[in-house]
């Protein structure tokens, strides 16, 4: 079963591993933004833009020969067991883990949060990238464990116009237990976990600074909570990745860094053409 977020690929692992990149977009091309859940009908048919027909596949050799963060995506997703696959999420992990290593080896020292972790696979990402680099503070994780909260009038979607179960359904489809997490990143002894609807365990770190924050929340309300805490937080020159930004799923995401961006002015600000954004303070 595949997650409602991703456009994921129907191939099972064992199938991707014998194709080539090439028979993957192909395969991404013939299906469906996303596949079988009942919302998905409701969806209008793609665009030639949304079918990937510009793509050139010259340009893609980070993809064909596989680049180390690409190969570390693949091991994240293996360790945590993360059941969500698709391109446009290998090209956001990808910028996460370049914006993350560029944090790591140039930025003052500061700790590291990310605020929504599903099973592990961003985290498991961004520590290995911090042991490479010999960190030396806390990475701080945030998650309720239990899937995402309530929405707002900001989340709903005209696009993906769930009714009541269908949004209960998408919200459980993120829960995982943090003994899992805990496990799935049990090889990082500066990982910290903090169990809890956000911003509700945020002062615990209210002493801190921070270098480099991954918002990966989904949803209008705590991704802005996040913002507001972090951003005054932040070293200088520090980086916050937006996992959310752009996707037609979840609006709410765009309006709330939208609105922060506005208010904090940073000094960079970009956002990915494939979903995604950063800010640098
Ligand atoms: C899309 S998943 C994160 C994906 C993850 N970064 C990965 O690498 O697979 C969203 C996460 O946000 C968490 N979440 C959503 N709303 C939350 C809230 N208000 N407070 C705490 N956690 C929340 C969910 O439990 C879920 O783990």
């Amino acid at each position: 079963m595949k997650g409602p977020k991703e456009a994921a690929l129907r191939v099972s692992s064992q199938e991707k591993k014998k194709m080539g990149l090439k028979e993957l977009l192909l395969r991404l091309k013939e299906t469906p933004l996303f596949g079988k859940r009942p919302s998905e009908t409701k969806a209008p048919a793609l665009t030639g833009v949304e079918q990937l027909d510009l793509i050139d596949r010259s340009q893609l050799s980070i993809f064909f020969e596989k680049d180390p963060l690409v190969a570390l995506y693949e091991v994240a997703m293996d360790r945590t067991q993360a059941p969500a696959d698709s391109f446009f999420k290998r090209c956001r992990f990808f910028s996460l883990a370049e914006l993350c290593e560029f944090a790591l080896s140039k930025n003052e020292p500061g700790d590291i949060v990310e605020c929504g972790c599903w099973r592990g696979h961003s985290a498991y990402m961004i520590s290995t990238l911090a042991s490479k680099y010999g960190f030396r503070g806390a990475f701080h994780i945030f998650d309720s464990f239990e899937g995402l909260s309530e929405l707002s009038e900001e989340d709903r979607s005209q696009r993906f116009n769930l009714n009541t179960q269908e949004v209960a359904e998408q919200a459980k489809w993120f829960a995982c237990p943090e003994d899992i997490v805990k496990a799935n990143l049990s090889g990082f002894p500066f990982v910290k976990t903090y169990k809890g609807w956000v911003p509700d365990r945020f002062a615990e770190v209210a002493d801190k600074r921070f270098s480099f924050v991954h918002i990966d929340l989904d949803l209008y309300k705590p991704i802005m909570d996040s913002i507001h805490f972090f951003y005054p937080r932040m070293v200088k020159g520090g980086i916050i990745v937006f996992d959310d930004y752009g996707s037609a799923r979840f609006p709410g995401a765009k309006v709330a860094i939208d609105e922060a961006i506005n208010k904090y002015s940073p000094t960079f600000f970009f956002r990915h053409p494939t979903g995604g954004a950063f800010l640098i303070v």
